[in-house]
């Protein structure tokens, strides 16, 4: 079973798996057809983390996340004020990580995969040759980043017909792009690290000041590294470590959470609210001061995630009042509607895949390289431009996250596989920026204390909170009039409630054999399965 974002992608996925492949040959044909199929967010100009539980037990993490190119340095972004700016941050060449998506997509395939690149890339390949139509969502999406696209001619190309915006009912071709699915279907990852794609990323950098080289390229490398592992009410949290800020922050606010009976408390009580807006203010507290890529910096990964370490952290914690934010620094509100992508495969053999994947912003920096086909990122801006300067999501950082030549950009994606007794149960992630971590969080809690099915564990209302600014974010219907007016007493600041979703969560549970693909209601996408 396949749940992402597009239906088209889960259904390449699907058939791998009817073919013979396994979860992990499905979820890199998925990654791949995303790239085509759903492009603000599916890649191969940017990056992701992907964790593992194989049959046979193993559980592993997957680091593509992009890096600093070796000319990056610290203060990059900043201009002759000292100030951060937002144009060079994300809407350059400059905003543009070294990607990393094709070097992990094929590193997971290579290892644990059982089919070759060409037989995975091949559904992506013919949907970008031969086409597919647009449906409203995507054919609005395009016509909403027209006026970005037309300030490049190779963006525009890609995506609008003639320059003019595609309708709905198009057919959609991206020839550029199937030339470069071909070149890593016949030469791995070499086809798009070296030769002619590697050259056109250089010359499109060269001519417009960007700083990714031939070297940078060559030389980038995905990193299997060590899952983040916690338990909760007897159940194991198994999801990503550093340079994700992700699985160490729920795995932090499960551990505060758990010498409460949220379960008895309630779903939407006031209590439980309130118990987890404390976590999540601690929790992200320590992200901007703690977290960083574990190649550069010293991560108390183990430290922050210990149950003594939540017990002493929640000690300030006060069942009736809400604590002070701005006793621990200053921040600001995330701009809306970013893009992220989530997807979860799970085999017959009990192979289970948690993927997460971006380009950063909607359509990264709206920059196709021309000739190529596909879009660059604009992860640079997940770096700490300036110390204590909120980013595109109002997350503030330190030296933790200060830009580094080669260093990965902290990130808050959360794949996540949660298990009993060594059994995947749930399959979760989400897009979101800051609030990724915090939908985890609630699905996560909705099946485990609410005993919620999958289905309404994604769908129910969200709630978010991210210490710096000290507001409460809730989608309408996350808590009643009353419960909002208690918390208020209690001295919540800023609750607000809107329409607006958070999240994003194309998850599956398994349990008494079945196993159960959700598309999260809040956006268009598909489960696919046999
Ligand atoms: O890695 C991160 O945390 C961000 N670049 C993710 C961006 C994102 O989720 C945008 N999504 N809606």
């Amino acid at each position: 079973m396949v749940s992402s974002r597009s239906d088209i992608a889960s259904e390449v996925g699907s058939e791998i798996m009817a073919q013979g492949g396994n979860a992990i040959d499905a979820a890199v044909a998925t990654g791949f057809a995303l790239a085509v199929t759903y492009p603000s967010a599916g890649n191969l100009g940017g990056g992701g983390f992907m964790v593992i539980k194989l049959a046979d037990g193993e559980v592993l993490a997957l680091d593509y996340r992009e890096k600093a190119p070796a000319d990056a340095h610290r203060d990059m972004f900043l201009d002759s004020e000292g100030n951060v700016d937002r144009r060079l941050a994300l809407s350059s060449h400059q905003s543009a990580g070294v990607p990393g998506s094709v070097a992990g997509m094929l590193e997971a395939l290579s290892r644990y995969g059982t089919m070759s690149p060409a037989q995975v890339v091949a559904p992506a390949i013919r949907l970008a040759e031969d086409g597919f139509i647009l449906n409203e969502d995507l054919a609005g999406q395009l016509r909403g980043n027209f006026n970005s696209f037309r300030n490049y001619p190779a963006s525009l190309s890609a995506f609008a017909n003639d320059g003019v915006p595609y309708a709905s009912g198009d057919l959609w071709r991206q020839p550029d792009l199937a030339k470069t699915l071909k070149a890593i279907a016949e030469h791995g990852r070499d086809g798009f690290y070296k030769g002619p794609v590697a050259d056109l990323i250089v010359s499109d950098m060269r001519a417009n000041d960007g700083l990714i080289t031939h070297a940078d390229l060559e030389n980038y490398e995905a990193v299997w590294r060590s899952p983040v592992h916690g338990t909760y009410r007897g159940y194991d949290i198994w999801s990503m470590p550093a340079p994700s800020s992700g699985g160490i922050l729920l795995v932090q606010m499960l551990n505060m959470l758990e010498p409460y009976a949220i379960g008895e408390l309630g779903w939407g009580s006031r209590e439980t609210l309130h118990l987890m807006i404390e976590a999540q203010r601690r929790a992200y507290a320590d992200r901007a001061e703690y977290l960083g890529d574990p190649d550069f910096v010293e991560v108390p990964a183990a430290t922050l995630m210990s149950k003594d370490y939540a017990e002493r952290r929640f000690a300030s914690f006060d069942p009736v009042h809400a604590s002070n934010s701005e006793d621990m620094g200053a921040g600001a509100w995330p701009e809306e509607s970013p893009q992220t992508t989530h997807y979860s495969v799970m085999d017959a053999m009990g192979n289970a895949v948690s993927v997460t994947t971006t380009l950063n912003r909607s359509y990264g920096n709206k920059i196709v390289v021309p000739g190529a086909g596909f879009l660059l990122n604009n992860e640079m801006d997940d770096f700490s431009s300036k110390p204590d300067t909120p980013n595109s999501y109002g997350l503030i950082g330190r030296v933790a996250n200060e830009i580094q030549p080669g260093k990965r950009m902290l990130s808050s994606m959360t794949p996540t596989i949660v298990t009993r007794d060594g059994t995947p149960v749930l399959l979760t992630g989400s897009p979101g920026g800051s609030t990724i971590i915090n939908t985890v969080l609630q699905v996560v809690m909705n099946v485990v204390d609410h005993k919620m099915p999958v289905e309404r564990a994604v769908s129910s209302p969200r709630i978010h909170h991210q210490w710096l600014p000290d507001v409460v974010r809730y989608e309408t219907g996350a808590m009643s009039e009353a419960v909002e007016a208690e918390l208020q007493a209690m001295g919540h600041k800023g609750l607000n409630g809107s329409p607006f979703p958070i999240g994003d969560a194309n998850s599956i549970g398994y349990g008494n054999g079945l196993l159960e693909g959700v598309s999260d209601p809040r956006n268009e996408g598909g489960v696919a399965g046999f």
